[in-house]
């Protein structure tokens, strides 16, 4: 088959960039290794900024999003015995919103506007500075092609389009990892908390109001079966401060529970001759202040018009510039996200502890530096 840009991966980047092609007038198919029940119901990101919403409005995605999200004014910050608010409206004038990666998934695949072939096998790229194309094997067994103008690669931190960018590459692995879970409880707190306690990290999130999202920090390599229910309520009601000036956290029934281990990787240029990277498949971020799924947003909303422009009008200029254009707005929430974390979690060295609630106290009794972390959270326009 034919078509203007093959997008490899359906997750959000390549969802997103589908449907904004195809607003656009750009025709693209998008080929997915799973099953569409299974891209929907994977449990990720919660956090969208203040533009990841603007953008999600402004391509016809944002109904549900306005009717059943909730806008965040900022988070709190918290140590033993000491709770602040930071509020980014005050501070920048943004704020943050709360809509689960699985609901963005649902209206994109809702909105139906990408032709998606879900559960191929054996993805290969081929001629990425000539006539480039992509073959698989279908469901059914059969072979597949895609002949394209353009390829996305979407597909992930483990998708095939990386290694075809030749590049370079940088890494940090981090000595802790995160246990997630998701409980059927009203969240007990208004906006997230951000926890720093000398038994770990912990952070309070939420889905909805009767739906919360909790995180501990934990020894990489922990088995999250080997947590009981009750065990990670303890630690977690220990490392959220329960009892800290009246405060309580309620527990409830757990439905999810999963380890993710913590990473930050950057792979530059995010482009080789036609093959261009958006997403997990260019960089990943730790989890400590939600820039994944932003940040995958942010690659698309330069990506589809650097295509259109490219494959419409023969105007190579954004596509030129796409990959340091986007590469700018990587670097700076590869360097939050590592901020976030640094500042966080509990390591092996003492001194770095008191570094830690040094900063604390500073982010949260400075104005300025407040607002150097509320900009960041509730992150900068598009095209920074
Ligand atoms: P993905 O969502 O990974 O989508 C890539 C798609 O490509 C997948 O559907 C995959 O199946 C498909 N694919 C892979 N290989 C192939 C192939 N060979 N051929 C075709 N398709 C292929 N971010 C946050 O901000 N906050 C969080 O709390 C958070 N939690 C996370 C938890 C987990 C377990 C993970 C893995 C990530 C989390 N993230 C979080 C990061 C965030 O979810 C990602 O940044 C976001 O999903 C990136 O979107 P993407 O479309 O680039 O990649
Ligand atoms: C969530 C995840 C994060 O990494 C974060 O910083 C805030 C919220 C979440 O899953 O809700």
């Amino acid at each position: 088959m034919r078509t203007q840009v093959a997008i490899i991966g359906a997750g959000p980047a390549g969802l997103l960039l589908a449907h904004l092609l195809r607003r656009a007038g750009v025709e693209s198919v998008v080929l997915e290794t799973r099953s569409q029940e299974y891209v929907a119901a994977r449990i990720r990101a919660g956090i969208l900024e203040q533009s990841s919403v603007d953008l999600l409005t402004a391509a016809g995605l944002g109904d549900r999003l306005h009717a059943e999200g909730h806008p965040h004014r900022g988070i709190h910050l918290q140590w033993p015995g000491e709770r602040h608010h930071l509020d980014f409206v005050d501070l920048t004038g943004r704020s943050v919103w709360v809509y689960g990666q699985t609901e963005v998934q649902k209206d994109l695949v809702d909105a139906n506007t990408a032709t998606v072939v879900y559960e191929v096998s054996d993805v290969a790229l081929h001629d990425l500075t000539g006539s480039p194309h992509v073959t698989y094997t279908s469901a059914d067994g059969t072979p597949g092609r895609v002949d394209a103008a353009a390829i996305a690669g979407c597909d992930g931190s483990f998708g095939p389009s990386r290694a075809s960018v030749p590049g370079q590459t940088w890494e940090r692995t981090y000595p802790y990892s995160w246990l997630g879970i998701l409980a059927d409880v009203a969240p007990s707190t208004d906006e997230l908390i951000y926890a720093w306690h000398p038994d770990g990290f912990a952070l309070h999130s939420m889905r909805s109001p009767t739906v919360s999202r909790l995180y501990l920090q934990v020894p990489n390599g922990t088995d999250a079966g080997s947590w009981s229910d009750q065990r990670v309520w303890d630690e977690l009601a220990t490392r959220l401060g329960h009892g800290q000036d009246g405060w309580k956290l309620t527990p409830g029934p757990i439905t999810e529970k999963s380890v993710l281990p913590m990473r930050s990787f950057v792979q530059t240029p995010m482009r080789h001759g036609r093959l261009f990277l958006a997403g997990d498949a260019a960089h990943i971020v730790p989890p400590t202040g939600a820039k994944g799924l932003n940040l995958a947003i942010a690659d698309v909303a330069l990506l589809a018009p650097a295509l259109t422009a490219l494959l419409r009008h023969n105007d190579p200029t954004l596509a030129d510039r796409y990959s340091d254009t986007a590469s700018r707005r990587v670097w700076r929430c590869t360097h939050f996200s590592w901020w976030m974390t640094t500042m966080l979690h509990i390591g092996e060295d003492p001194f770095d502890a008191q570094l830690q609630l040094s900063q604390l106290r500073w982010v949260t009794s400075s104005e300025a530096g407040a607002a150097g972390l509320a900009e960041n959270y509730a992150g900068l326009p598009i095209g920074f």
